[in-house]
């Protein structure tokens, strides 16, 4: 480990190959970027701090030059103790970022490093999962008046911050980035589909084709997942219980069953519901010898690992981010210690993807200064035009062109008498 009075990382040297991967980044994140030259001239953010805990990945080190660019100070550790990128982190220390945060570390380091950037006394956090917010409400309340708002990234961080707000416990305003239609689109649909798939395939390299995969939870993330894995071949089941959610996999061409039923089938699991022991120890118990289990749910209890755990005869690691267990003469195998598999085994979501999530994070941060001291301690949404210009933005870094209505459409479809 690396330590300095404001960075705590793995390996300082590494920080060329971070600017690097950075540097690519940033060749797919057009739409990051054109927010970030209008951030370099406006500096929306002088004089804010910004508390981020986000998976440290090099897109994320893309959003921390942005925040900077637009005159804020940062300060960063990561949402899960598997994602961080080692040289992505010693990148952003040697740029002078403050930085705490490496790939592994403990619960303990986890927490120390979410109340250094607590101690850093920020005005806006960013959080990937609530931790940070939930951190200044428990122990540093005293801080919150000087907070003008939170954005918050992930859907069960959203969850847990209505939960909050249901409390009358949530006492700053909260921005729900992740509600964003672009945001929800582009990154819990497409960039979650593929970059779980990819972590799979990097733990594991099996072949999709003729495999049976069972995904757990149809939500945004969950119908990502299974049209990919669809699309690689494998024979995909869906379990659910919200019956409509259910009713829409069915439609799409999926066979939707009970979990009791599809545990006995499936080669491979994947969960993403945002939800608890929705893969317990008797699922498990019918499964085959071989079955592999993963989760890319933002938690790693989406899988009950710990009675697993105890049941198993033995355990071990067979491969990078792989883990065998041993139960009843049947081989498991759990990839990435249930950890969200894409970040664990895989680098996360594309640049293209976290562009587009990112800069509903950037214009959240300079939203929120804008509407300091108007916004209500709720969750609250950003307004539909600044998700607009978002999609707009990407569309413009992809170089495409559309349509504008004519004055004469515009009239019609804000009227009413005209009809057969
Ligand atoms: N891996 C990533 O990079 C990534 C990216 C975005 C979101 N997430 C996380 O993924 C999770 C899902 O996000 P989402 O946006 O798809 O949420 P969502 O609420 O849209 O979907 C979750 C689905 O799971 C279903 N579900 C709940 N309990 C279930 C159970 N016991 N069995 C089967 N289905 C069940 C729900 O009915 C719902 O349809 C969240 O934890 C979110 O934070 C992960």
């Amino acid at each position: 480990m690396d330590t300095g009075k404001t960075y705590e990382v793995k390996n300082l040297s590494s920080a060329s190959q971070g600017k690097n991967n950075m540097e690519f980044a940033e060749l797919n994140m057009g739409a990051l970027l054109e927010v970030k030259k209008r951030f370099e001239k406006e500096t929306p953010l002088k004089g804010i701090r910004i508390g981020l805990a986000l998976h440290v990945t090099k897109e994320t080190g893309v959003l921390v030059r942005t925040l900077i660019a637009g005159g804020a100070e940062v300060a960063i550790t990561g949402c899960n103790p598997l994602s961080t990128q080692d040289d992505v982190a010693a990148a952003l220390a040697d740029e002078g970022v403050r930085v705490w945060a490496y790939k592994g570390e403990t619960t303990e380091e986890y927490y120390r490093y979410i109340n250094n950037v607590i101690a850093f006394k920020p005005h806006i956090t960013i959080d990937d999962g609530c931790d940070l917010v939930s951190e200044i409400h428990k122990n540093h309340p005293h801080l919150i008046p000087d907070i003008i708002c939170g954005c918050e990234e992930t859907t069960t961080g959203i969850i847990r911050l209505k939960a909050m707000e249901k409390d009358n416990a949530l006492k700053y305003p909260m921005i729900a980035v992740n509600d964003n239609k672009t945001k929800h689109l582009v990154d819990n649909y497409y960039g979650t589909g593929q970059s779980t798939v990819d972590g799979i395939l990097r733990a594991t390299n099996l072949l999709y084709a003729g495999k049976t995969f069972v995904v757990c939870g149809y939500g945004s993330c969950g119908k990502g997942v299974a049209q990919r894995a669809k699309g690689l071949g494998a024979n995909v089941l869906v379990t659910e219980v919200d019956s409509f959610r259910a009713l829409q996999a069915a439609y799409d061409g999926f066979r939707v069953m009970r979990m009791a039923d599809a545990a006995k089938i499936g080669d491979v699991f994947c969960t993403v519901t945002g939800n608890k022991h929705v893969i317990t120890l008797d699922l498990i118990k019918k499964m085959k010898n071989g079955a592999i289990l993963a989760n890319s749910g933002h938690f790693d209890n989406e899988l009950d690992l710990k009675s697993l755990n105890d049941a198993a005869d033995s355990h071990k690691q067979v491969r990078p981010f792989m883990e065998e267990y041993t139960l009843h003469g049947k081989k498991l195998f759990v990839l990435g210690e249930g950890r969200l598999v894409n970040l664990a085994a895989g680098e996360g979501h594309p640049s293209e993807v976290m562009s587009t999530s990112f800069c509903g994070q950037a214009l959240s941060c300079e939203y929120g200064v804008k509407n300091q001291g108007k916004l209500p301690s709720q969750v609250i949404q950003l307004p539909a035009e600044i998700d607009d210009e978002i999609a707009a933005l990407q569309l413009t870094a992809m170089g495409i062109e559309i349509d504008e209505m004519t004055d004469e459409q515009n009239e019609y479809l804000n009227s009413w008498e005209e009809g057969t």
